[in-house]
């Protein structure tokens, strides 16, 4: 894969038909919804393809609203991919689709091994633990939804260093909705959604010059849960707070209309998966230095 490529799901099938966080009201669902959420898909998608990237893209399933979210269906380092076990059974019926598509990718050699969560974990993938290429760690959220002990499979599985962070409220239920490393080290987050450990843990690791603080109407726009490449960051419609923050530090907001996923507690990188993520071998480094 010589392009960032990302898995995203057709959204046919996408409402909000049941409830297993705050955000989702099934009875505020209307089909005008569902027209919308075509719209904000396929503008999601133009919007990946114009930063240069490759996306696949997987069918819908009926009964399953919620496969549109594919961050959650896997970690991926390296042609590496350890699948989801999901918390909610409502969610549970998405893991043998997701594991037919990861098999399908593998024959394409689109990745290269499929690993299991041992028995007893949850973990809900890339929404809960998202690589930092500038540090080289994964950032892994657990409590809401995946459990901390999957952070030490994570680790084990893909030979990283791993950075556990507790979330500590149920509208900031994956890291994905609160925490976003971007080009250059710098980290954009949402303090309120972590305890005061994990939120020691980030300022630890992140000098003050390179965080970002997202305010509660930013994060309530879904802005945090972005996809960046390079210095572009594709994001759910920001207010204008963010949007000059973000000006600031050198970064070009590409802004989609997603309200109706953000209906469902999900945006712009819960709606994608990154397939091509890879360490550059240290050995390599060393010979450009
Ligand atoms: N309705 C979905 C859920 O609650 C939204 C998932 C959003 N995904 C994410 N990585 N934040 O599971």
């Amino acid at each position: 894969m010589d392009r960032p490529t990302f898995l995203m799901t057709d959204p046919a099938c996408f409402d909000v038909s049941y409830r297993i966080n705050p955000w989702m009201d099934p009875k505020g669902w209307t089909p005008a919804h569902a027209q919308a959420a075509g719209d904000g898909s396929a503008a999601l998608r133009a919007g990946l393809l114009a930063a240069g990237a490759h996306v696949e893209t997987i069918a819908a399933v009926k009964g399953l609203p919620d496969l549109v979210f594919p961050a959650n269906a896997a970690v991926v380092l390296d042609g590496k991919v350890l699948l989801a076990r999901f918390r909610h059974p409502e969610r549970q019926g998405e893991e043998p689709v997701f594991r037919s598509v990861f098999q399908r990718l593998k024959t394409r050699g689109l990745v290269h091994q499929i690993v299991d969560l041992p028995a007893g974990l949850f973990h809900e993938g890339a929404g809960d633990a998202i690589w930092d290429a500038e540090r080289r760690v994964f950032w892994c959220g657990y409590g809401p939804r995946s459990s901390q002990g999957a952070i030490g499979v994570i680790r084990k599985t893909f030979g990283q260093q791993t950075v556990a962070l507790e979330l500590a409220t149920d509208q900031f239920y994956h890291l994905d909705t609160c925490f976003c490393p971007l080009t250059g080290g710098k980290v954009l987050y949402y303090p309120a959604a972590f305890t005061p450990d994990a939120l020691a843990t980030i300022r630890a690791r992140v000098p003050e010059s390179q965080r970002i603080e997202a305010t509660a109407e930013e994060a309530a726009a879904f802005c945090v849960n972005a996809v960046n490449l390079d210095a572009k960051v594709i994001m759910a419609r920001a207010p204008d707070s963010l949007r000059t923050k973000l000006r600031a530090r050198g970064y070009r907001l590409v802004e989609v209309d997603l309200d109706p996923f953000i209906l469902s507690g999900g945006a712009s990188y819960c709606m994608t998966l990154r397939l091509d993520r890879t360490l550059v071998p240290a050995a390599q480094l060393h010979a450009a230095e």
